[in-house]
């Protein structure tokens, strides 16, 4: 579904990427792991257009990616970054509805009806400014915004990071969820346990190059490889 071919990314002087092979299957979840400053969010920015492909090629079902994050987001692939990203100044009603305004059409799978179905709890805290909102809620609304632009493939950046446990156990389930309706997942997290419970697929990152690919269940049986590459 989305392939990375010795794809070169970075910042300005900084190169990051390595010449970074992956792919991600329609259907599945796909789990990037590695260590910090490894290169991941990298990864994804680069997927979405925020950072430009220096070297190397991005294709989405076979089709060349587009170049601006809009471009991208029209062709079915929907981001939630570390930073979450949410309007502060506007209510969890209006981040949601410019979303579906935007994004939605009549056929919509993913409607405002559907998504407060998916988190309740964001339901009750409709009228709430972005900046009220607990850190589990913020995740919620930026999952839940994603989920409005219909995406045919999810990108999520480190969705448990600070979060309660009890909110990880959460935002792991409803992801299952999703999972489970069929929705192509890619996964960023430092969390090994959330994320391989959640992949099919794992791409292990270090200095910008992908240095283990395979399995979930692999990864999880594999010490050494866990302990080489990403400390557990
Ligand atoms: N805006 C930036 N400008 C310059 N260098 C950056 C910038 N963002 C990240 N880097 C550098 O790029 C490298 C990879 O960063 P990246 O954020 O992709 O790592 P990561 O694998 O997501 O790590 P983490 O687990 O800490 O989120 C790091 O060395 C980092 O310092
Ligand atoms: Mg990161």
């Amino acid at each position: 579904m989305l392939d990375l071919q010795s794809v070169a990314s970075g910042y300005g002087e900084t190169q990051v990427l390595h010449g970074l092979s992956l792919r991600a299957e329609q259907g599945r979840v796909l789990a990037i792991l590695g260590r910090n400053g490894a290169g991941k969010s990298t990864t994804l920015k680069t997927i979405m257009g925020l950072l430009p492909t220096r070297e190397g090629e991005i294709a989405f079902d076979g089709q060349k990616m587009g170049r601006t994050p809009y471009e991208i987001a029209r062709m079915g692939i929907a981001y939630v970054p570390e930073t979450r990203d949410i309007f502060p100044s506007l209510t969890v009603r209006e981040n949601l509805e410019i979303t579906a305004k935007r994004f939605g059409t009549k056929d919509s799978d993913w409607t405002m009806e559907r998504v407060l179905d998916l988190f309740p709890r964001l339901g009750e805290r409709m009228e709430n400014g972005g900046t009220q909102l607990s850190g589990g809620e913020q995740q919620m609304l930026a999952i839940a915004r994603a989920l409005l632009m219909n995406p045919r493939l999810l990108i999520l950046d480190e969705p448990t990071e600070g979060l309660a446990p009890i909110i990880v156990k959460l935002i792991h389930d409803k992801l299952l969820e999703l999972k489970h309706q069929g929705l192509s997942m890619i996964l960023v997290e430092q969390n090994f346990g959330f994320a391989t419970s959640l992949a099919d697929d794992v791409v292990v990152v270090s200095k910008g190059q992908a240095v283990w690919t395979g399995s979930a269940e692999e990864i999880r049986a594999d010490e050494a490889a866990q302990h080489n590459w990403l400390g557990v």
